[in-house]
């Protein structure tokens, strides 16, 4: 197939000698977020504003008396506050290039499985070259194509790729990157003022802080380019600025901008000054409950501040106009604003404007507002309703609105509560630009591409997918016209991948932004050649119709369960004890039993549902753990919680030290257990709730019982003693002090005889210890302890980011971990010495652990991430399946868990976890869960 390289060169490289247009040509007013349907009303309401037409209208206005753009020499000097005046109204949308940070020779990426971002049907293109010289994407070809290059070029590293997908840099269009820097202290909390609600001239850029530790995980997961906006406290939080994660030699913030809309430049006279560029300006805008819980601004409030801001800017803005009308006549200097001047630029179109806002009615409003004061809305962020209202969204001025949201993250507050996994499908269906953002340090920004892969795996096409994270952010952020794609003349921002982006797993083998490649001696592994190829999108059309028809309330329980099932098409049991006769295929269950497995099986016909699992699965049910699930429903709502767990510890709420069993709280049929419950999750673990040292006990429960009493529902009503390790409260060491004294039978806490059991129980090894901590250091000291004072005991780690660091005294004292979140993301000082895993470093934490002989469970630290535990598990596998074969890794949110959770121990028979029948591989995003028998449960609910 013949490659044509697309004739757009939309800038300058460097020796390149066609001259490219460094002002915008109508082509890139397309790109920069039309809207087809709306061209028609745009056109007669010509102040929407396109820079273009934009500088036609006001940028005329100040300036027809000059003739610029062509000015003839002009007849008397004007005043420099007139000139100063006049440039302040210049808004021409010019491509700012600054010199290329590329200092070495180009680089020729060979034999790639390309995707280009161009979704024109034609976007992949198999076996493809692409030359990189100068900063940009300077050829995409055969290897044929590429001879002048080579010829003229004396330097240039050549990287054969074997067929690699290549994609364009990950652009991440919502980060708080380096203002919300990692690990987290109090020195580096920049994300938001807590001053004011409404605060237009505070900007990202005066807090981005160089020395986040999240750079190269990020860059690791693909990101080239981000927004990075102020946080969402209050209304107007402030600007935003875009910025590529890459080191550049000055060093700076303001150097790693990618189109500055200010600069500091040398002036005619020698002398530096703050310019401005003509570039796009952004602006963060909140509404609902972040304001409310900040500011006390309910949404009326709100309303009431966002038009006030506006009328500040539309009056600023008229008397610019007016100003402008004769610039030569006037005695004053051009009328600006420090507080304002942003809110009149949002009016002129020269802002992009990025609203977090969640529900119908903060969408609506906001909508009202734009067409009050008419200005363009760049994208709704987060918008968990969008999916109900996309006509709702047009209705905004100017084009449509982008929509900016999470694949999963949802239900941790009232305004997130109807989020469902489709609304990508949903919402480009309707035909909306949809973006998939990572809110960064909120979702790791390292695994964007999951979030899309999740778009995908629920039923948005891989084009679409992948545009969420590549073309559509670019363009939301009016920066179509250089990245995003993978096109001659765009910046040389580029991933290549060790599979096909969207599969699980799927890992950067090196990622260049500005043609320089960022991962130093990446360590890839050869990914399974099923792997590399396109996956299909879910068809989950029937759910995602529920989901709009019941405005985000599906019913969420089984439609259908049966006692005798017949599975064909079985490809592999996962479960102990249970070997097919004769050859594998067929599984029969009778009331909730497997009855028989194997082709032999005999089954009288008509009197079983049967299942086709078409090379399918059946697995133990899974359990998902770290998360408050079962005790909670909306995380920021109190009111649904069992609530903070009594604290012995703390002075006067010291009674008698009584010992909380979170089973007293427990809580059920909340969506995030229904929603784990279908996608395979059948059990339940949690502790009290507490951010101090004593938790309580845990429990284990059905995740998909209706209240504590129903068969089943309970299954462990004591599982293990909690305590919570982290340097909140009281120091570390006298929490330890206090550990020591209770497990040596002390009574230094005034506590309840129970208390003071359990602990006897748990020295004497009868009673397992479960400790959450992140810290090598606070491990150690455990370590010590047991050592010292209890060496019987069991103990187990949660969390665990810095735990391989004592891997082999963890497995001398068989102290195992539970690995929560899966993947370490440096959040806290505690937690900083994570182990990366591929590309940054060979193992994965969860593989470094088990091939030092640790025990290893995986666990979550949100609700809503219950759902995604099987996905953990294949990612997990996938990133090491030299450590892990497919029932280990099984074992790792099955059995390492029941063990680890003490989930055995103290009850008469072992804990059921049910088990799940799997429709494909249960290691890919393909397979579906078609059938779960519940933990204590006679028959299967089917799906
Ligand atoms: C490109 O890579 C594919 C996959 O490894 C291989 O089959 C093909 O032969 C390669 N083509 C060239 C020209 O090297
Ligand atoms: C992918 O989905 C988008 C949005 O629904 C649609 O416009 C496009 O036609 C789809 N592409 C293909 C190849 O089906
Ligand atoms: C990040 O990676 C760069 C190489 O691109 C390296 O020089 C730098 O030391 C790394 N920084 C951190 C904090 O690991
Ligand atoms: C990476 O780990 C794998 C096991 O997962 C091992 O086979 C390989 O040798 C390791 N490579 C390096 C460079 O350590």
């Amino acid at each position: 197939m013949a490659i044509q390289a697309r004739a757009v060169p939309r800038r300058a490289a460097p020796g390149d000698v066609e001259k490219a247009p460094l002002v915008d040509t109508p082509d890139n007013i397309e790109a920069e977020g039309d809207d087809d349907n709306k061209h028609a009303r745009r056109l007669t309401t010509h102040f929407y504003v396109h820079p273009i037409l934009l500088f036609l209208i006001v940028g005329g206005l100040c300036l027809r008396n000059f003739g610029f753009p062509f000015p003839s020499p002009a007849p008397e000097p004007l005043p420099p506050f007139v000139e100063d005046g006049m440039k302040q109204t210049l808004p021409l949308r010019v491509s700012v290039r600054t010199v290329s940070p590329r200092e070495t020779g180009a680089v020729w990426l060979k034999n790639a499985t390309l995707w280009t971002g161009e979704n024109d049907g034609e976007e992949v293109l198999y076996g493809a070259d692409v030359w990189l010289d100068g900063g940009v994407i300077r050829r995409i070809g055969k290897a044929d194509d590429m001879v002048d290059l080579l010829a003229a070029s004396k330097d240039y590293e050549e990287v054969e790729l074997n067929g690699a997908w290549v994609t364009p840099g990950i652009v991440d269009v919502h980060s708080h990157l380096a203002v919300d820097a990692s690990p987290e202290l109090k020195g580096n909390s920049d994300t938001n003022s807590w001053k004011a609600s409404i605060q237009p001239w505070l900007r990202s850029l005066d807090g981005f802080n160089t020395h986040d530790q999240a750079f190269n995980l990020s860059i690791s997961g693909g990101i080239t380019t981000m927004l990075v906006l102020p946080g969402s406290a209050g209304n107007i939080g402030g600007q935003a600025f875009t910025f590529k994660p890459r080191w550049t030699k000055e060093n700076s913030p303001q150097s790693m901008q990618v189109e500055p809309p200010f600069v500091i430049e040398e002036s005619d006279s020698g002398e530096n000054q703050w310019t401005r560029t003509g570039a796009w300006r952004h602006i963060k805008h909140a509404c609902g409950e972040n304001p409310l819980r900040v500011y006390g601004n309910t949404r009326m409030d709100s309303a009431y501040d966002f038009r006030r801001a506006y009328t500040e800017g539309a009056k600023l803005k008229e008397r610019q106009d007016r100003w402008c009308l004769s610039p030569k006549t006037q005695t004053e200097p051009f009328p600006s604003s420090l507080e304002w001047e942003v809110m009149s630029d949002i009016i002129r179109g020269n802002v992009k404007v990025n609203i977090h806002c969640y529900e119908t009615v903060d969408l609506q409003d906001l909508v009202r507002i734009s067409n009050e004061f008419q200005f363009p809305i760049a994208a709704f962020h987060h918008a968990h309703e969008a999916y109900m209202v996309p006509d709702l969204i047009k209705q905004a001025w100017g084009p449509t609105p982008g929509v900016a949201i999470f694949a999963n993250n949802a239900r941790y507050k009232r305004e997130a509560y109807r989020g469902t996994p489709y609304a990508p499908k949903i919402l480009a269906d309707a035909g909306l630009r949809v973006s998939m953002k990572s809110d960064h340090p909120v979702l790791d920004s390292r695994f964007l591409v999951y979030e899309a892969a999740q778009a995908h795996a629920f039923g948005l096409n891989f084009s679409e997918s992948l545009s969420s994270v590549t073309t559509h952010s670019a363009r939301i952020m009016g920066l179509g016209h250089r990245i995003g794609y993978v096109r001659p003349g765009y910046d040389a921002d580029i991933v290549v991948w060790d599979s096909f982006p969207l599969t699980l797993g799927a890992t950067p083998k090196q990622t260049y932004i500005d043609g320089i490649p960022q991962i130093i001696s990446p360590h890839n592994f050869n990914k399974p050649s099923a792997a590399q190829d396109i996956s299909p999108a879910g068809d989950y059309d029937k759910e995602a119709q529920e989901a709009i028809d019941s405005r985000g309330d599906p019913n969420l329980r089984p439609k259908k369960s049966s006692s005798a099932i017949v599975f064909e098409g079985v490809q592999n049991l996962y479960l102990d004890g249970v070997t097919a006769q004769g050859e594998p295929g067929r599984v029969v269950v009778q009331n909730g039993e497997i009855a028989c497995a194997g082709k032999d099986c005999v089954v009288a016909e008509g009197e079983y549902e049967v299942v086709q699992l078409n090379g399918g699965s059946i697995a133990p049910g899974l359990i998902t753990t770290g998360s408050k699930l079962g005790l909670i429903e909306i995380a920021q709502e109190k009111v649904t919680s069992d609530g903070i767990a009594y604290d012995p510890l703390s002075g006067t709420e010291l009674l008698d030290g009584l010992l909380v069993h979170a089973v007293d709280g427990a809580r059920f049929e909340g969506k995030d257990e229904l929603m784990a419950y279908q996608a395979g999750v059948t059990t339940g673990v949690t502790s009290p709730m507490t951010s101090k040292f004593f938790s309580g006990l845990s429990y284990s429960f059905s995740t998909s019982a209706s209240h504590a009493l129903a068969p089943g529902a309970i299954g462990n009503a004591a599982a293990a003693l909690h305590l919570n390790l982290d340097n909140s409260g009281a120091s570390v060491s006298s929490k330890i002090a206090l550990l020591r004294s209770l497990l040596s039978g002390g009574d230094s806490l005034k506590a309840s005889d129970e208390l003071h059991d359990a602990f006897k129980s748990a020295a004497a090894g009868d009673l397992r210890l479960v400790i959450s901590t992140h810290s090598a250091d606070a491990i150690a000291t455990l370590i010590r302890v047991k050592r010292e004072v209890a060496p019987k005991l069991k103990l187990t780690i949660v969390g665990g980011f810095e735990s391989w660091m004592l891997a082999e005294e963890l497995a001398q004292e068989k102290i195992g971990v539970i690995v929560a979140p899966s993947r370490s993301f440096p959040a806290s000082w505690d937690q900083r010495r994570i182990l990366a895993g591929p590309p940054i470093t060979n193992h994965t934490l969860p593989s470094y652990l088990a091939s030092h002989g640790v025990t290893v469970g995986l666990g979550i630290t949100e609700e809503c991430d219950a759902r995604l535990t099987r996905y953990d598990m294949a990612w997990t596998y996938a990133s090491s399946p030299n450590v892990f074969s497919k029932p280990d890794a099984i074992a790792l949110v099955t059995t390492n868990l029941q063990e680890l959770l003490g989930l055995n121990d103290g009850v008469q028979a072992k804990a059921d976890l049910g088990f799940v029948a799997y429709e494909g591989d249960m290691f890919s995003f393909e397979s579906r869960v078609r059938a779960v028998r519940a933990p204590g449960a006679d028959s299967m609910d089917l799906f």
